[in-house]
């Protein structure tokens, strides 16, 4: 099974007010977060949240979403589930790092943007062996996974988003296509190659 590239729309104007003002503060947070960790967390890397909340913003009025769920996997600071909060979804993450999931959470809620959080691994404990086996695979699988303690299973989420290290986005793919309920979207920022909306067959 292959999943569906879709076209979206070219944004018309830019995100509104409050969207950029979101963004202004993770942008300031961040900074201070990567600054004090002095490098202890090097997969941790901020994608191009302006391409994802396009993305977001095309994909919520559609008619054809399996549900209004987004699942962050590797959330980080949780800056685009929290962009799909702002859009109406109910918004989730999953982060391995668990100090990172804390500076999450405490700005999220400065911000007074919803998202539940969970510490953990977002790749299924069944398909952990599809990890193991990739090459050149760049992701933490220590421990277990999160969905237990976010109440909800893989095939959950309407929308998936993430932001694999350079190289491994074949593998985001392929837990994608295993995971996720047919006719979810994957967002995926892929670096210099943009941002992209994927859509597993129904
Ligand atoms: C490139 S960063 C992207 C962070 C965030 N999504 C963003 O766009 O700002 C990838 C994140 O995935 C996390 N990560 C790596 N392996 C993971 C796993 N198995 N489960 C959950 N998070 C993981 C890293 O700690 C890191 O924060």
């Amino acid at each position: 099974m292959s999943l569906e590239t879709l076209e979206l729309p070219e944004p018309s104007r830019a995100p509104p007010r409050r969207v950029a003002e979101y963004l202004k503060a993770a942008d300031a947070c961040i900074e201070q977060f990567v600054r004090r960790a002095r490098g202890s967390i090097p997969s941790f890397v901020p994608s191009d949240y302006v391409a994802a909340y396009h993305a977001l913003a095309a994909l919520a009025p559609r008619d054809d979403l399996h549900n209004h769920a987004l699942c962050e996997w590797g959330s980080g600071f949780g800056v685009v589930a929290g962009l799909a909060a702002m859009l109406g979804f109910d918004a989730y993450g999953i982060e391995i790092e668990s100090d990172l999931v804390d500076a999450a959470e405490e700005w999220l809620s400065e911000q007074g943007v919803s998202v539940q959080l969970a510490q953990g691994s977002f790749v299924p404990h069944e398909l952990v062996e599809l990890t193991d086996a990739a090459e050149g695979a760049w992701l933490n699988d220590a421990g277990d996974d999160a969905y237990s303690e976010l109440e909800a299973d893989p095939d959950d989420f309407g929308v998936i988003y993430a932001y694999p290290w350079p190289g491994n986005e074949e593998l985001y793919e392929l837990l994608f296509e295993r995971s996720a309920a047919p006719g979810a979207f994957l967002v995926m920022h892929r670096g210099l190659d943009g941002t992209t909306v994927q859509r597993k067959p129904t």
